[in-house]
């Protein structure tokens, strides 16, 4: 290859790079604080930014992260989320945070962020965490019993949960890379989804239709749907 197809081909790789990744770009100004409609405002990555003469302290300011979600649900565990949709000055800067209640024995169920990774610190009680890898390396389980202080990373997709293994309430907190990290339950999207999916097709793809008749399978899968509908 000449020098100067060289050059080409780098310069080619190198503008590709940016416009194939779908992480939040970084920020190209001091803020972008977002609005709903443009007024005076510029569109920058799926908001647009308030007219930086306007921005003031409370666009950047969240207040409540100390008062704990209510835990009296199923699951018996709260997340409360700071990010864009909630402090737009959030916006562009590929960062969130959220506060973890669980009641005890309560647990944050199966999930993933299709757009951030998770760095979560325990501030109180007991809690069993971990994620699983994908199926190209094996589906392999990580986990860790995490004690106030300690600190647990849940690499960006991964399905991953914790759970309250103390008889006391607990509390974590967790930074996102992302400005809207977004979240998958596992449970909720399979079998909660509007319309739902052939709880035949589901039954087949859980592999119930292995020794029991399949119309029965269907009908565990139906029982599913109607919880999480
Ligand atoms: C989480 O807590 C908030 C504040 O108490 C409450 O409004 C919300 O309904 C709770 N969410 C769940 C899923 O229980
Ligand atoms: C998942 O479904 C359950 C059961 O319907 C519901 O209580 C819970 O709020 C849902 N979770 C989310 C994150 O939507």
């Amino acid at each position: 290859m000449k020098a100067s197809q060289f050059v080409i081909a780098f310069i080619t790789l190198a503008l590709a790079i940016p416009f194939g990744d779908a992480y939040d770009p970084s920020p190209l100004q001091d803020f972008c604080v977002a609005i709903d409609k443009l007024d005076n405002g510029v569109f920058v990555n799926g908001k647009f930014c308030k007219d930086p003469k306007q921005v003031k302290a409370e666009d950047f300011f969240f207040s409540g992260l100390n008062i704990a979600g209510n835990t009296d649900n199923d699951v018996k565990s709260n997340v409360t989320t700071v990010n864009v949709e909630n402090l737009p000055g959030l916006n562009t800067m590929g960062i969130s945070l959220v506060r973890i209640d669980y009641a005890p024995y309560g647990q944050n169920p199966p999930h993933t962020h299709p757009r951030g990774t998770e760095i979560l610190v325990l501030v109180e009680g007991t809690l069993y965490v971990g994620f699983v890898s994908s199926n190209q390396d094996k589906n392999r389980l990580f986990t860790k019993i995490l004690h106030p202080g300690d600190v647990f990373v849940f690499p960006i997709g991964m399905i991953h949960f914790q759970v309250n293994i103390g008889k006391t309430p607990a509390v974590a907190f967790a930074g996102l890379s992302s400005q809207n990290a977004g979240v998958i339950t596992i449970a909720n999207t399979t079998f909660g989804s509007t319309p739902p999916i052939n709880p035949e097709f589901l039954a087949q793809a859980f592999q119930l239709d292995a020794h029991i008749a399949f119309q029965l399978d269907a009908h565990i899968v139906k029982d599913l749907q109607a919880k999480f509908a």
